[in-house]
Formats: C-alpha cells, sequence, structure tokens
C-alpha cells in the first residue's frame, strides 16, 4: 500500500473504532469545607437511597467530602456501586514527616476511589501550581485511586483570548508526562473559574468548545481513541436547571458539582440529567 492509501486506510480504521467507545458518565459533588459530620452522613444517605431508586445504571455519582468525614461516609456508600466517594486533595508524598498532610495509603485504607486534584481554590489559596499537580498526580496512580483533574481559566486570561492555550498548557505540564495507558485512568475537569461559585455558568457552547479543544489536545498527544475515551466533566455553577443542556454537549460527559451538590434532591436532579 502507497503511504496516502495507507494513511488513509488507518485514518478510517481509526474512525469507526472511536465511534464505539461510550465514555463513563459522571457527577461529581464537591462539597468543599462545608457540612458537619452529622449533616454529611444526612446527606450522603439521602443520596444513595435516590440515586439507588432514581438512577439507571450507566452514571457515576461521586461524593467529594472534607477528609474528615470520609471514613464514615464510605461506610455509607458501601454496597452501592453507583455512588462513590472522593477526597478534595491528598499529599503529593507517599508518607512521611508532613505534619497535617494525608496520603493515598490513608485515602485508600478507609474506601476513598477518586482525588480531585488542582481545583482552581487550592491553585490560588494553596499556591498550588502544575509542576506540584504533576507530582500529585503521579502519586494518585501509583496508589491506584483515580484523579479528577481540574483545568480552568480566569475571566482575565478569557478576554485576552488565550483561554485555550492556558487550559491546554495545564494539561500538558501536568498530565502529558504519563504513559497512555497511565492517562487513560485520569479524569479531566474543565472549570472555568469565573463561573464558580458565581451562578455564572459558561453557556453550552461555551462549554462545548473548550471541552472539543481539551479531546483534540488529548488526542495530539495520545491518539483520538484515549482522547475519545477520556471523560471530561464540566464544572461551574451547574445545576439542576441548566446541566440537561449542558451534558447534552457531545465533549461534555458529567459534571463537578460546588453548590448544587449540598443539597441532595438538586444532585440527584442532576445526576439524572443525562
Ligand atoms: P459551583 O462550584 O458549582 O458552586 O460553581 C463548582 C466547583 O468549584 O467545583
Amino acid at each position: 500500500m502507497g503511504w496516502p492509501f495507507f494513511y488513509l486506510y488507518n485514518l478510517n480504521r481509526n474512525r469507526s473504532k472511536t465511534t464505539i467507545i461510550m465514555r463513563q458518565k459522571i457527577v461529581a459533588g464537591n462539597w468543599k469545607m462545608n457540612k458537619t459530620l452529622e449533616e454529611g452522613q444526612k446527606l450522603t444517605s439521602e443520596i444513595v437511597h435516590m440515586v439507588n431508586d432514581e438512577v439507571i445504571d450507566d452514571v457515576q455519582a461521586i461524593i467529594a467530602s472534607p477528609y474528615i468525614h470520609l471514613a464514615t461516609l464510605a461506610g455509607l456508600v458501601n454496597g452501592s456501586s453507583k455512588v462513590a466517594i472522593a477526597s478534595q486533595n491528598v499529599s503529593q508524598h507517599a508518607s512521611g514527616a508532613y505534619t497535617g498532610e494525608i496520603s493515598c495509603d490513608m485515602l485508600k485504607s478507609v474506601g476513598v476511589e477518586y482525588v480531585i486534584l488542582g481545583h482552581s481554590e487550592r491553585r490560588e489559596y494553596n499556591q498550588e501550581d502544575n509542576a506540584l499537580l504533576k507530582a500529585k498526580v503521579e502519586t494518585v496512580l501509583a496508589a491506584d485511586l483515580t484523579p479528577i483533574f481540574c483545568c480552568g481559566e480566569s475571566l482575565d486570561v478569557r478576554e485576552a483570548g488565550s483561554h485555550f492555550d492556558f487550559v491546554c498548557n495545564q494539561l500538558t505540564e501536568s498530565l502529558f508526562h504519563l504513559l497512555a495507558s497511565e492517562f487513560e485512568k485520569v479524569i479531566i475537569a474543565y472549570e472555568p473559574i469565573w463561573a464558580i461559585g458565581t451562578g455564572v455558568t459558561a453557556s453550552s457552547d461555551q462549554a462545548q468548545e473548550m471541552h472539543a479543544v481539551i479531546r483534540a489536545h488529548i488526542a495530539k498527544q495520545y491518539g483520538g481513541e484515549i482522547a475519545q475515551g477520556t471523560s471530561i466533566l464540566y464544572g461551574g455553577s451547574c445545576k439542576p436547571s441548566n446541566a440537561k443542556e449542558l451534558f447534552a454537549c457531545e465533549d461534555v460527559d458529567g459534571g463537578l458539582i460546588g453548590g448544587a451538590s449540598l443539597q441532595s434532591r438538586d444532585f440527584v436532579d442532576i445526576v439524572k440529567s443525562f
């Protein structure tokens, strides 16, 4: 086969392969620094009951509570494959003299399965940069936990027109050193900072546009098949009234939900918005 034919042959093969890949739909609730233990137990029990009763089967719901509640809440979701527990952060170190830190092994030992990394609030208030997050991603994958890697631009960056480059660079610097077999375990959450907790949601066009750019960027590094298999969540003022429109976008595979995850009815309605 001459090269143009070989190229077309491969292109078609890849196309037909990629169209059959089903991405995992995911809705993760990020409680941030909210809820006492008692409130968290009540909220989790309600979510587990509602999700088990009302959600068919193909959506993974995730609860990301403060560290101190994780062990108790993992016990409450035990037995429901539809609800899992995440932490909102983890140390980049495996163990040792790091006062106040929490390790991946500790998280795993209490039943945590997912770890949110690089939320914009941690980037801003705890000086987490792309290099630190690169180390954290490695630690999380080495422990066989699943990272939910957050990226997203500020309003200034968007207004300057460099939002696509900014977000792609976050991925390049923190994730693209991974082997393909490691990268395919990563979940991405695109969260424009200007939409977080502000009530201003990205329009579905803005979300789809950025998600498509992220997927194309992943495809350049890891190929179309891995890019098509990567779940990319949207976060930023996502609520029951706008989740359906956002989740209907071709490249939006679910959401990372802040404020609306603090009420069981709202959160489960979002989980049901596909
Ligand atoms: P929000 O937060 O839904 O309250 O905007 C989203 C997030 O920070 O993950």
